[in-house]
């Protein structure tokens, strides 16, 4: 198995290749990209960890060495946020990176899944499935946009309010990757005895839209969510890598281009299996809160899909 990440030297690139490095099964490759002179290095450092896991790190005009067998991409390249932006505020900055990276993939890895970490998602996943479809290799069964980090977070939290562990809780994440897209599925916490307050759900849900807010103000300016992010990606990416060995009845949450039940795109919990999605998963039940929620952040997400598709041409 061959895992190629690209924006390999950034602060959730370096920090996902590392957990990549200890965590993919033997035998697997890694292999790092970034414009950043540094790659080969990163590369070089992390192969003296000692895992059955070999590094190639590549910078410059080899991207098609990087890309060359690879079953799996994840894309962390581009712009993150600075304080008092929002991710529309990224999407000039990364949405040409992102139209390079694709037409890239498309040409050297056009079976290879693709895992997209660049913000701003909402956007930017459209903007993947339209250059894919341009060089006639669009799988929509093979394109993810990675919610992850809105789950994990979900988890943290409400084991924190609840005084329960945080390894008990798999939040359903459900909507878009954008303030008041991302819609958390507290009312279906399984764990027993939990009995939220309408107004509980509604704080958490409100502190989980502006989560990564809190990571870049607290930053200082120095960055966004990279080291939890990474965290998220990894185990996106081991989800995908056993379903991709055969394992069965592996559920994620991810934002793809669905039934269009709601939206276009939308994030919703899938069966991965052999070739990506193996079928979409009902969202469940939601309590009064989260349909008005969801009802309420169509447009907005709409919009984001729409420009995403006006962009590429
Ligand atoms: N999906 C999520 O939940 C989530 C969470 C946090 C951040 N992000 C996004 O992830 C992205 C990366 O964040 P970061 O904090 O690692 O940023 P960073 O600035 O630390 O790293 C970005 C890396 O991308 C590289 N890069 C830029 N253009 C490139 C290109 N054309 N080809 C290859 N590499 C290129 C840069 O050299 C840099 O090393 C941002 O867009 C950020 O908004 C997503």
């Amino acid at each position: 198995m061959k895992v190629t990440i690209l924006g390999a030297a950034g602060g959730i690139g370096q920090a996902l290749s590392l957990l990549l490095k200890t965590q993919l099964p033997e035998g697997s490759k890694l292999s790092l990209y970034d414009i950043s002179p540094i790659t080969p290095g990163v590369a070089v450092d992390l192969s003296h960890i000692p895992t059955s896991v070999s590094m190639q790190g590549f910078t410059g005009d080899n991207i098609t060495l990087a890309l060359k067998d690879t079953q799996i991409v994840l894309i962390a390249a581009g712009f993150a946020r600075k304080p008092g932006m929002d991710r529309s505020d990224l999407l000039q900055l990364n949405a040409r990176i992102i139209e390079h990276l694709i037409e890239q993939v498309s040409i050297t890895s056009p079976y290879a899944i693709i895992g997209i970490i660049t913000n701003p998602i909402n956007t930017t996943v459209p903007i993947a499935a339209k250059v894919l479809k341009k060089f006639g290799v669009y799988n929509r069964k093979k394109l993810f946009g990675i919610t992850m980090l809105d789950i994990i977070r979900s988890n943290t939290l409400i084991a924190l309010l609840t005084g329960k562990a945080p390894e008990k809780f798999n939040i359903r994440v459900i909507g878009g990757h954008s303030g008041s897209t991302i819609l958390p599925l507290f009312s279906q916490a399984s764990h027993s005895n939990i009995q939220l307050t309408t107004e509980e759900i509604h704080d958490l849900t409100k502190d989980i839209q502006n989560a990564g807010t809190i990571v870049l103000e607290s930053k200082s300016g120095g960055g966004s969510a990279t080291l939890s992010m990474a965290y998220a990606a990894t185990h996106f990416c081991l989800s995908l890598v056993r379903a991709l060995k055969g394992a069965t009845n592996i559920i994620e949450c991810a934002y793809v281009e669905g039934p269009g039940e709601y939206a276009k795109f939308f994030s919703q919990p899938l069966m991965l299996g052999k070739d990506g999605i193996s079928e979409y998963c009902p969202i469940g039940k939601l309590s009064a809160f989260e349909m008005n929620a969801l009802r309420n952040m169509l447009d907005q997400l709409k919009y984001d899909i729409q420009l995403g598709e006006d962009l590429v041409k």
